[in-house]
């Protein structure tokens, strides 16, 4: 098992906006999030990725830092629970955040070479933009263009392709379709579908139900911050509960 979550709860002050959440990731596979608006899905990811824990750092003694956060992450066999968050990127363990558009100031060199910031003395860093230029050879075209002047497709493709520079064993992709017109939705999908056929296990969240169950094989669905449902997607698809109330088909 690549990545074992469980008992997961995270309050921010009163509000529980994860809770008591198990959930596992075997390598090499494909599972997909889903669930309504402010289920907690992208919470759930910080927290993963020690990113709740560094607002519970940073927060300490504001009106925000009672921040609760409990639980056992297991990531490549290592409890990560208490892993600072640039570690466990270096670990493999990488998230490409929602809504996140790369640093529009910068370059899309500079902003690929920031997601090999933590390996740039052991990696060959040329190795890895090739790599993404393959996948991505609008990347490669437009190498010293300023981020913030690319299309919203494009400056997803980035951001993708800032995620994999750190080399993922696993990565977690957070709506990367939202706000994309539907041939641009299509292309992001063919190139995760392409990442994971690269060896990378993914854990993908997604409004867009119809298009991720069909390229995951499980899924979880949460619902105020809890698991109400999760197995194969060809299943969940056939309670007709979960299609209406939780999947919107
Ligand atoms: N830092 C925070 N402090 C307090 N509440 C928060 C914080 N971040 C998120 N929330 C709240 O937690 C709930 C879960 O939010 P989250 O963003 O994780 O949901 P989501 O499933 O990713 O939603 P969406 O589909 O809109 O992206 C929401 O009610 C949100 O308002
Ligand atoms: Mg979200």
């Amino acid at each position: 098992m690549l990545l074992d979550v469980s008992n997961l709860t995270v309050c921010y002050d009163r509000a529980m906006l994860i809770n008591d959440v198990s959930l596992y990731v075997e390598e090499g596979e494909m599972v997909s999030l889903v669930g309504p608006n402010g289920a907690g899905k992208s919470t759930l990811l910080r927290a993963i990725t020690g990113l709740v824990a560094w607002d519970k750092m940073t927060l300490k003694g504001t009106a925000e830092g009672d921040i609760t956060l409990k639980g056992n992450i297991v990531f490549d066999g290592k409890d990560i629970s208490k892993t600072p968050a640039h570690e466990i990127v270096r670990r493999g363990l990488v998230h490409c955040p929602e809504r996140r558009r790369p640093f529009k100031e910068m370059t899309v060199r500079e902003n690929l070479m920031s997601g090999a910031y933590l390996h740039m003395k052991k990696w060959d860093v040329q190795q890895e933009l090739e790599k993404v230029f393959k996948l991505f050879p609008v990347l490669g075209d437009r190498l010293n263009q300023v981020s913030g002047t690319l299309s919203g497709g494009e400056q997803q493709m980035l951001a993708v392709g800032r995620a994999l520079m750190s080399r993922p064993k696993l990565l977690l992709i957070d709506e990367p379709s939202t706000g994309l017109a539907p041939l641009m939705r299509k292309e992001v999908f063919n190139k995760i579908l392409e990442i994971k056929n690269l060896g990378i296990t993914i854990m993908l969240v997604e409004q867009e139900v119809a298009s991720v169950f069909s390229m995951a094989s499980r899924s979880y669905v949460l619902s105020s911050g809890k698991i109400i449902a999760q197995g194969k997607c060809s299943e969940l698809l056939e309670d007709e509960m979960i299609r209406r109330t939780y999947l919107g088909l």
